[in-house]
């Protein structure tokens, strides 16, 4: 594998973290069940939500990079701030109601469903997460994720993520995260994980 340089992302670099992160993400299938079954239409909506929330975001995410590209992109919050204020819900709206009310409406009852379940102990939350498409699947997600995790250890702290597919369960716990709930939402399933802290 190429050289794989690990960092926070600057401010300047979030529009192309969103453009990985809308590649990366496109064929999930909580994506599927809001935006529909055409792939680009689902491309250019998640582009245009994550444009607005990462730098809405308490902190950049973190990046991985390829020879000054970033290939993969890890969002996390602190402990207390994964959920977003009033603020940041109007502003995010936008990018929302222009998928048309429909749609809309499922991107509200999913993040319903997710913010409901949040973790009550203070934690890390993970997400959004995503590998560039050509790019799954040859060991950068173990490799950010691993520094993550050391994040994690080194500050004894609880870590906490959702996710929508069998094969990320696996992947997560691999480095210790554990289900704690499964919910369908919107008819598909979902899984809520956490890691405890280092003792
Ligand atoms: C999940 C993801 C971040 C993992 O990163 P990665 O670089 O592909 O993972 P690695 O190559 O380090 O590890 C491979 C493991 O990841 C898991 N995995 C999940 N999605 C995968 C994919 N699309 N391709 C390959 N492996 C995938 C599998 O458990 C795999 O292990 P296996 O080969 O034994 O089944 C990445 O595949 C991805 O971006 N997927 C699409 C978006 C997504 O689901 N994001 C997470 C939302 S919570």
């Amino acid at each position: 594998m190429a050289d794989l340089e690990i960092r926070t992302a600057a401010r300047h670099e979030l529009g192309e973290a969103s453009a990985v992160l809308s590649r990366g993400m496109r064929d999930n299938p909580a994506h599927i069940a809001v935006f529909g079954h055409q792939p680009e239409v689902r491309r250019k909506a998640l582009r245009r939500i994550f444009s607005t929330m990462l730098p809405l975001m308490p902190h950049p995410p973190l990046v991985g990079l390829q020879d000054g590209t970033i290939v993969a992109v890890w969002g996390t919050a602190d402990p207390g701030k994964c959920q977003p204020g009033g603020l940041q819900k109007l502003r995010l709206l936008p990018a929302v109601l222009v998928c048309g009310p429909r749609t809309a409406s499922r991107a509200l009852t999913w993040l319903n469903e997710w913010s409901s379940r949040d973790l009550k102990e203070p934690h890390h939350h993970l997400g959004p997460v995503g590998v560039d498409t050509h790019l799954q699947g040859k060991g950068i997600g173990s490799r950010v994720m691993a520094a993550w995790c050391k994040t994690l250890d080194d500050n004894h702290a609880v870590g906490y993520l959702e996710t929508d597919k069998p094969e990320n369960v696996r992947f997560y716990g691999r480095f210790g995260f554990e289900v704690i709930e499964e919910v369908a939402v919107l008819d598909t399933p979902n899984w809520f994980m956490s890691r405890p802290a280092a003792g």
